[in-house]
């Protein structure tokens, strides 16, 4: 299945519109039915209003009906890791999540947890 989510992703990055960075990101996330949502970013002539691939991808599984993501893959150019707002994001839908890593040919390269990569995190406890 961590194969399966990160070719998806990989897939995904192949829809980017990221025509001002031309950094193009691809996302996929897991949620507990077993079902994979895809995601790429979206930049727009208005900066500010582009939307991370992670976050398409959590937004499609959200609007859905889903609400468990147990892991994310992402496919970021030169092997970069989710950016801050989109850790904070991941976080909501499950803090324990797995982060896979892939290239752009859709191969798994590593792997890591939310938790690692948001400690302490605020979240939905905070509010109860
Ligand atoms: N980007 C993502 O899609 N995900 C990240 O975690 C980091 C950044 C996108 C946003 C923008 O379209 C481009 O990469 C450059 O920042």
């Amino acid at each position: 299945m961590q194969a399966k989510l990160v070719k998806a992703g990989a897939q995904a990055r192949k829809s980017a519109y990221a025509p001002y960075s031309k950094f193009n990101v691809g996302a996929a996330v897991l949620t507990d039915d077993g079902r994979i949502y895809t995601g790429c970013n979206v930049e727009n002539a208005s900066y500010p209003l582009t939307c991370c691939a992670e976050r398409v991808a959590v937004y499609k599984a959200v609007s859905e009906g889903a609400r468990n993501i147990i892991a994310v893959a992402v496919i970021v150019p030169g092997g970069g890791t989710p950016c801050g707002g989109c850790r904070q994001v991941l976080n909501e839908f499950n803090p324990d999540m797995l982060v896979l890593y892939g290239d752009e040919a859709g191969n798994l390269t590593s792997s890591s947890k939310l938790t690692t990569l948001l400690p302490d995190a605020f979240g939905p406890h905070n509010l109860k």
